[in-house]
Formats: structure tokens, sequence, C-alpha cells
């Protein structure tokens, strides 16, 4: 309840602040050079173990993590020096550039194992994944998209999420993996990281 109020009340102002689709994404790029490529790639697809592509979030995705994260909600030591104190403006800015880039799978994407794609690809409709995620996976709102994002950062958030270490501006993706064995998350991880 405390986290969606405090969430509630960030994202409330960042709207109020900026009513009129004031998001500048030619501002957030300049920004986003300087801050966010070295980890998170030029074009927005990560090329690093562990670090999350943003290319083709949605923008108010983006915008609730970095909320999260400025609020201490979400805790990741090595977004803590990007996200501190950043203005609502800037977070909006950031999210509209990085919404605006073209989604794809990271350059050192590894080859697809069949029977490991179809294990993870059982599981989706049954968890109900695209209930939330659409049936595209490709998010919407506050929902991110899950398909072309690097499998080893799946994989791990998935665990995160099941292990009650992640919890988000609600508890909806701690329901939805509940239960999965570590083998189940690695072939779901699979699966999304090679579908286009
Ligand atoms: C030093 C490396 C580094 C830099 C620089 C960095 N990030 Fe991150 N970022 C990370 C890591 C690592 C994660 C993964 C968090 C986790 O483990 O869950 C992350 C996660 C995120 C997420 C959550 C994405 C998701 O799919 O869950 C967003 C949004 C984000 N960063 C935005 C930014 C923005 C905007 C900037 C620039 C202002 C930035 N980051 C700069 C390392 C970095
Ligand atoms: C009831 C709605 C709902 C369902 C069902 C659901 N998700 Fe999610 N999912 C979300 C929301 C909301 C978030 C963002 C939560 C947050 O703020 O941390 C999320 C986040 C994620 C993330 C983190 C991505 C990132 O970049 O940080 C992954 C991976 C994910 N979901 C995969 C799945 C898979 C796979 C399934 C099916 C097994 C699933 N989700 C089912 C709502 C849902």
């Amino acid at each position: 309840m405390r986290l969606a109020g405090l969430l509630a009340a960030a994202l409330f102002g960042a709207a109020a602040a900026f009513p009129a689709a004031a998001q500048d994404a030619a501002r957030g790029a300049e920004m986003a050079a300087h801050r966010c490529a070295n980890c998170h790639g030029d074009d927005g697809r990560s090329r690093m173990e562990g670090i999350p592509s943003l290319a083709g979030q949605p923008a108010l995705f983006i915008t609730t993590q970095m909320i999260l994260f400025r609020e201490g909600l979400r805790q990741v030591p090595a977004m803590v020096a990007f996200a501190e104190g950043l203005p609502d403006r800037d977070i909006e800015d950031l999210a509209a550039h990085f919404a605006s880039l073209p989604p794809g799978p990271p350059e050192d994407r590894p080859a697809r194992d069949p029977a490991l794609f179809a294990a993870g690809q059982a599981l989706i409709g049954p968890r109900n994944c695209a209930v939330c995620h659409l049936p595209s996976l490709a998010g919407r709102e506050q929902v991110p998209r899950i398909i072309g994002q690097r499998e080893d950062f799946l994989a791990r958030t998935m665990a995160e999420y099941r292990d009650g270490v992640r919890v988000g501006a609600d508890s909806q993706m701690n329901g939805a993996v509940v239960g999965l064995s570590d083998p189940q998350l690695a072939a779901l991880a699979h699966y999304l990281s090679q579908r286009d």
C-alpha cells in the first residue's frame, strides 16, 4: 500500500507538472548519450550481461522504473547514481527517447535451442503472460516489453520476482511466476529473448 501510494503520488506529480505531452525525446537523447549509453547501449540495446535493453520499452514503464529507483523502492546499486535526485522532466524526456528507439535483440544474442524455445513457449499460455504483456508480448503502459530482451537479464529478473526480491509498483508479477522452477524460468527466458 505504502509503495503504491508513493508511486501514485510521484507519477501524479510528474503528470501534473507536464500536462500536454511535453516530453522532449531529443533532449532525452542528449542526456542518454552522456549518462546511459555506456551501460544500456547507444541504440538502447544492451551488449552487457545483466543490463537490460531499453529500446522500444513503453515510456510509462521506463518512467515508473526510474521513479522506483529514485525513491529507493527498486534497489539496484548500478542505477542509484543515475536516478538519485533526477527531476521528473528529465525522467520523462529520457523515457520518451528510449521508447522511440526501434527495439531488437542484442548483437550478441546466442543461437536458438529449439527444445528450450518450445518448453518456454508452452508456459506462456497457462501463465497468462499475454493478458498483461499483450499477445505480442511487447508490453503497454507500465507493463514492459519482454521479447528480444537479454536472456540473462530475463532469467535473473523473473527469479527475483519469484523469490520476492523484486516487487514492482504492484505485486502482479510475483504471482505470475510463483512456483516456477529454475529450469522453467530458463526456458521462458530463452523463448522470450529469441522472439522478435
Ligand atoms: C553503470 C551502468 C548503468 C548506467 C550508466 C545506467 N544504468 Fe540503467 N540499469 C543498469 C542495470 C545493471 C540495470 C538492471 C537492474 C536489475 O538488475 O534489475 C538497469 C536497469 C534500468 C532500468 C530498468 C529496465 C528494466 O527493464 O527493468 C531502466 C528504466 C534504466 N536502467 C534506465 C537508465 C537510464 C535512463 C540511465 C541514464 C540516465 C541509466 N539507466 C544508466 C545499469 C546502468
Ligand atoms: C497480472 C499481470 C501480469 C502477468 C500475468 C504477467 N506479468 Fe510480467 N509484468 C507485469 C508488470 C506490471 C511488470 C512490471 C512490474 C514492475 O514494476 O516491476 C512486469 C514485469 C515483467 C518482467 C520484467 C521485465 C523488465 O524489463 O524489467 C518480466 C521478465 C516479465 N514481466 C515476464 C512475464 C512472464 C514471462 C509472464 C508469464 C509467465 C508474465 N510476465 C506475466 C505484469 C504481468
